[in-house]
């Protein structure tokens, strides 16, 4: 279970099996996708830890099946926003992740957690930003009449849904979509996607630059 710390090769760190310290808000079908995915001995990643900020939610269930180590962090519990944050960042530093990845985790983080794993979380956000950020993207999406949707992975900073993009996947909206037609179809997008997105990251590395992020050596020649 413990993994190497990154080996260096041109210029990129790649790890031979990363540790994940994931977020969730609801369901965890995102959770589930990277446990299945994790269980090919070739896919460079595992999730080591499941957090939530709510009690009694899927992705809960599905680390309890899968002996995955899970805790709630329940903002109420906390005087203020500022101590939440701070128990948060210490309980995913005692996971010694090498990549926070938030899946549906419905909280901003806070400048405890940005500042203990700088440029080390990422969000799936179903929607193709920068269009339609915050909880509703594909009922925003449906309701302003595109006919391109889908789902973005990027690396997490202060703003709701502002950070640098590492990936995105198109689906079509059909004509007689509602809401949850719609969102299925991009969970569907959006689950492959984060699991190849963290698969190239740790196979071949990532760099960002300015708003642009960068997988491979591409950037060291
Ligand atoms: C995902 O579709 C994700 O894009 C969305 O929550 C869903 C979680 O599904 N996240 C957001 O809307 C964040 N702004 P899951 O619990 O089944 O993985």
């Amino acid at each position: 279970m413990v993994s190497k710390p990154g080996e260096v090769r041109e210029g990129v760190e790649v790890f031979s099996r990363a540790r994940l310290a994931v977020l969730a808000s609801g369901a965890g079908s995102n959770l589930r996708a990277l446990i299945e995915a994790s269980r090919a001995s070739d896919y460079p990643a595992e999730v080591v830890s499941v957090t939530t900020d709510r009690p009694g939610v899927g992705a809960l269930d599905i680390a309890d099946e899968e002996g995955i180590v899970s805790r709630t962090c329940v903002l109420g519990d906390y005087p203020d926003r500022a101590a939440w944050d701070e128990d948060l960042a210490r309980i995913l530093a005692e996971d010694r992740p090498d990549l926070v990845v938030s899946a549906g985790f419905l909280k901003l983080l806070g400048p405890a957690v940005l500042g203990e794993f700088p440029g080390r979380i990422i969000n799936t956000h179903n929607s193709l930003l920068p269009a339609f950020p915050g909880i509703h993207g594909p009922r925003d999406a449906l309701e302003y009449g595109v006919k391109i949707a889908g789902a973005t992975v990027f690396v997490v900073d202060p703003g709701e849904d502002t950070g640098v993009i590492l990936s995105q996947v198109a689906v079509p909206v059909e004509d007689d979509d509602n809401e949850e037609s719609l969102l299925n179809r991009i969970q569907v997008a959006e689950r492959v996607q984060l699991v190849d997105t963290i698969g190239v990251m740790f196979r071949q590395g990532w760099t960002v630059r300015g708003r642009r992020a960068y997988f491979g050596s591409a950037l060291s020649k």
